[in-house]
């Protein structure tokens, strides 16, 4: 597959089969995100990979219910990144954390995708059940949830996106 036919084969799955997905993929789906850059490579993140058929069921309950036929759920958590005092004193420094948490979401997302595998972004949730279901530390922040797993649907659907010239100007 090229990188035209993975960005058009991926979307965002809502309708799962419920077939279940190999610790050997979403093991080669992290390892490649694992490449995926972040600001002052700072790799702001850590995966929680959920297969365990009763704790997927737990993080279910806290995500819409589309879900509940995923094969496994990613739990993006927010580290805080690591800056060098030298740029901190040179610049005035933006926080990128969430920049980069999208950055290796699209990675998870297009990895997944090339090994047949559908995904869905997951904003919405309920984060206190899911860290408790899993036991991720109170401090800690859950950024982004991932449903991944196998669709029932063949083809992609069209894309709605905005028109060229309503998102970019050549100047
Ligand atoms: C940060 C983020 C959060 C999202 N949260 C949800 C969500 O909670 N539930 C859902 O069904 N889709 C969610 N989506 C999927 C978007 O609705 C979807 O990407 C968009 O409509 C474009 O459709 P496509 O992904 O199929 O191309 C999310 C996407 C992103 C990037």
């Amino acid at each position: 597959m090229n990188f035209s036919q993975l960005i058009n084969q991926r979307e965002s799955c809502r309708n799962f089969s419920g077939k279940a997905v190999s610790k050997a993929d979403l093991e080669k789906i992290i390892a490649q995100a694992r490449l995926a850059p972040s600001a002052m490579n700072s790799q702001p993140w850590f995966f929680y990979v959920v297969v365990d058929n009763e704790k997927r069921q737990e993080v279910a309950k806290s995500v819409q219910k589309f879900n509940e036929k995923a094969g496994a759920f990613i739990v993006i958590i927010e580290e805080k990144p690591s800056i060098p005092v030298k740029v901190i004193n040179n610049f005035k420094v933006q926080d990128y954390t969430k920049v980069d948490i999208g950055i290796v979401a699209s990675y998870i997302c297009l990895a997944a995708t090339e090994l047949g595998l559908g995904t869905c972004m997951l904003g919405l949730f309920h984060e206190e059940p899911i860290k408790k279901a899993l036991n991720i530390p109170k401090e800690k922040r859950i950024r982004l949830l991932i449903s991944v797993g196998y669709s029932v649907d063949k083809e992609p659907r069209p894309k709605t996106r905005k028109k060229d010239t309503e998102i970019m100007k050549i100047i």
